[in-house]
């Protein structure tokens, strides 16, 4: 999975860093490309799952739009050379700063969340002379059958706004001067898997759709958020989402009105299965019924095992040996900072290269200096070649 010939530099790297195989990650923007091309659909990077270098350059190269969550990811995205005209602003607590922010850079679209919000950016918008564009983010209650810290379409979920306020909001909308509605929003969910829930999504939307429509509201873009799910127990066998089933999901349940135009807002399936973090054997030590490989990567580099119990696949990049059962773990001062319990490696030792996989989304993001260590370095596949 990882070529032998990054693995040999690999040796001379302080560890730990990420990983980000650019091949892969073209591989897998290309194969987006084509699937929704084929029904005219607009996808925008979620931008929160990876915000590297090398993989904003990778994206804005084929084109894409961004999701952002904040007013620093507005500007982020803006700065990498992706047309502001395709960033959409998404949030539940987006702040007058962070408005102002998405405001004077002209953006694609405001997703809101709140009633208050959208009082908030009229108002803002007043004052600077401008109309927002936004779309209203929708809470459908569709079950996206997966973790429930990464479930976001339930009615008990803080996103989006419910059916029972649509009245209230379709009065709202009309009464001020400062905002154009443009489309409506949602995202239910991620590492969604089945993709029967993106039918049932198609289908809630077509109703929702169809209430603008009766209550005067013209949609220009129907936005359906992000949320494929990729295949983290057999990276190596499936490095690549089934996008084509994805795409056709919606454009067989989803219907659109003429020139209207859905968009997309995928993070985890562009860019995990590219990203690794490698580490190094700390210890090897032997526990009361197991024995621990401890890492120099640890939580504050990949915190998804110990926030969400998630698998990451793991490999000793180095050993060739007969297996051996590990608890891997990192050298966090916190019992949850364990990567996997009970995995069979090669037999290890101090010095050995361990990979971590599909940690391309959500892992560098998501990095920490908690116990006061440093962020680390990341190196993509391209500048390796260079070495
Ligand atoms: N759009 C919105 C409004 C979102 O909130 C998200 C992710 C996305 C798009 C992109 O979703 P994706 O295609 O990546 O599933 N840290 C968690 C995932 C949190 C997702 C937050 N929202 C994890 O490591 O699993």
């Amino acid at each position: 999975m990882i070529k032998a010939k990054y693995i040999d530099i690999f040796q001379n790297l302080e560890t730990p860093f990420y990983f980000y195989d650019l091949e892969l990650l073209r591989h897998t923007l290309q194969t987006v490309k084509e699937e929704s091309s084929k029904y005219g659909y607009v996808v925008h990077y979620a931008i929160k799952a990876n915000a590297s270098d090398a993989i904003l350059d990778t994206i804005a190269e084929y084109g894409m739009g961004a999701d952002c969550v904040s007013g620093n990811e507005v500007a982020r995205a803006i700065e990498k050379g992706i047309n502001k005209e395709k960033v959409a602003f998404a949030g539940v607590g987006k702040t007058d700063k962070e408005i102002k922010t998405a405001l004077e850079n002209e953006i694609f679209s405001f997703n809101c969340e709140s009633i208050p919000e959208i009082e908030v950016i009229n108002e803002i918008a007043g004052k600077m002379g401008k109309v927002a564009p936004i779309a209203i983010r929708i809470n459908p209650d569709v079950d996206p059958q997966t973790h429930e810290y990464i479930t976001t379409g339930l009615k008990d979920n803080k996103f989006g706004i419910n059916h029972w306020d649509f009245d209230e909001v379709g009065r709202v909308l009309k009464s001020l001067p400062n905002i154009r509605l443009t489309g409506i929003h949602f995202h239910v969910g991620s590492q969604i898997t089945d993709i029967s829930v993106f039918e049932q999504l198609s289908l809630k939307v077509n109703k929702i759709h169809e209430w603008f429509e009766q209550n005067g509201f013209h949609l220009e873009h129907i936005n359906v958020g992000g949320g494929l799910g990729i295949n983290y127990d057999s990276p190596k066998e499936e490095p690549v989402s089934d996008f084509k089933a994805y795409f056709k999901a919606f454009n067989d349940n989803l219907e659109l009105k003429e020139g209207q135009q859905l968009h997309f807002e995928l993070g985890r399936s562009l860019v995990a299965q590219c990203g690794h973090l490698i580490s190094k054997v700390l210890y090897v030590k032997q526990g009361l019924e197991t024995k621990f490989l401890i890492l120099d990567a640890g939580m504050t580099e990949l915190i998804r095992p110990a926030l969400y119990k998630a698998n990451h696949d793991i490999t000793n990049l180095t050993s060739a040996a007969s297996p051996v059962k590990y608890d891997v773990v990192g050298p966090i001062c916190e019992s949850s900072d364990t990567f996997g319990k009970g995995i069979l490696l090669p037999e290890s030792k101090r010095g050995d290269l361990i990979a971590m996989h599909s940690a391309g989304a959500y892992g560098e993001s998501m990095a920490s200096t908690y116990n006061m260590r440093d962020l680390v370095k990341s190196y993509s596949s391209d500048q390796l070649d260079q070495m």
